[in-house]
């Protein structure tokens, strides 16, 4: 806690670190104390605008800061467990970038410290705040859409080489990406699916590597059979040129709802008003922006999970989500490289 009683906030590594950066200075109820990172220019970047701002170019020290009540982990993604164990173990609360780590085996070591200190960790999927996730995953628990049978998923995005080069060269490596599209960019809407369309049994997957000198993959393609007896597709790639959509597609016995993204292209259910199709695609089917416009105070994306993670510090609770909640996505994640490799069924 700072001196005038804001939670002491802190952000190690500054990629997407930048992005909590800015979400945290913004937040009234807590206080941006630190930013470390080994790069100095990119402590600089913030320090210089942010005098009051710590820099720090080992973790380590900035453990011992007093003041520091979160960190935000945004470091390469096979350090997360190990970073988040420390600072759990300094008496710290941690919001994990995704993936909360590589392998299940290492994220479960985040979850036993979460246990053992009684501190609150958190882990980032931004996605599932997207203004028009609500409605949906609603219309889908409220049996709106029926039975859910089916569900296509794509993720047809697009890196460059350099992507994976230079101060980049973690990206798309088994050691500390834990893979390639799949896990790095496919992620949040592999974590969409299973949020949306229940638990998974099993998957059969395939996966290659086609325009990119990289060890792991830009293209995955899997089945995926859930408990519930509902099917899905799921593809993963970085080779669509110029970077296409996240389709998100969805079908129950009443209804089908597809998007792309955070923006509605489909929404027919049986027996609803064309008006309130039309009230969907006013709202939803321009993003993220326009439904904030309608719904003033609605918030999305990293910010909404930094504010979420002070607000659960304060009032002692859990966050939006929880090491385990996270950890479904990765399983799914280890059994498609599973399938992947083996040629096999693997069964969750
Ligand atoms: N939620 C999202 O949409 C989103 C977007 C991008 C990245 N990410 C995730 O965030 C994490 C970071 O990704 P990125 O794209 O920002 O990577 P990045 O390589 O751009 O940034 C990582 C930073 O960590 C720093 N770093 C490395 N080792 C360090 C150490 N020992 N101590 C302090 N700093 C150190 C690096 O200098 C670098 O600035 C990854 O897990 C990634 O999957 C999430």
């Amino acid at each position: 806690m700072t001196k005038d009683n804001k939670i002491g906030y802190a952000v190690a590594g500054l990629g997407v670190g930048k992005t909590h950066v800015e979400s945290v200075l913004q937040y009234d109820k807590c206080k941006l104390i630190a930013v470390c990172d080994i790069a100095v220019e990119k402590i600089k970047s913030v320090t210089d605008k942010n005098p009051e701002v710590l820099g720090y170019t080992n973790f380590d020290e900035m453990l011992k800061n007093p003041e520091i009540d979160i960190i935000s982990i945004c470091l390469p993604s096979g350090m997360h467990a190990e970073y988040s164990v420390k600072a759990l173990e300094s008496g710290k609360n941690v919001l994990i970038e995704k993936p909360i780590d590589i392998t299940v085996e290492a994220a479960m070591k985040i979850e036993k410290a979460r246990l053992s200190t009684g501190k609150k960790v958190g882990c980032i999927y931004q996605n599932r705040n997207h203004a028009v996730m609500r409605p949906l995953k609603n219309a889908i628990d409220n049996g709106k859409l029926g039975k859910i049978f089916l569900g296509t998923f794509a993720v047809k995005w697009y890196r460059e080489q350099s992507y994976y080069e230079g101060e980049h060269c973690w990206h798309g490596t088994w050691e500390m990406d834990g893979g390639g599209s799949l896990i790095n960019q496919a992620i949040h809407t592999l974590d969409i699916m299973q949020w949306l369309m229940g638990e998974p049994e099993s998957v059969t997957s395939t996966m290659s590597i086609n325009a990119h000198k990289i060890d792991t993959e830009d293209l995955t393609a899997s089945i995926i059979k859930f408990k519930n007896g509902a099917t899905a597709t799921f593809l993963s790639t970085t080779c669509c040129y110029p970077g296409l959509s996240t389709d998100i597609q969805i079908y129950g016995t009443k209804g089908s709802v597809e998007l792309d993204a955070d923006i509605l292209k489909l929404w027919k259910v049986q027996g609803e008003d064309e008006r309130d199709e039309e009230d969907m695609f006013d709202r939803y089917g321009k993003g993220n922006g326009v439904a904030c416009a309608y719904e003033p105070g609605l918030k999305y994306g990293h910010v909404t999970q930094i504010e979420d993670m002070v607000d659960a510090v304060i009032e002692g609770r859990d966050p939006q989500i929880t090491p385990l909640e996270a950890i479904k996505a990765l399983k799914l994640i280890e059994a498609i490289y599973k399938s992947a490799r083996t040629g096999e069924t693997v069964y969750l």
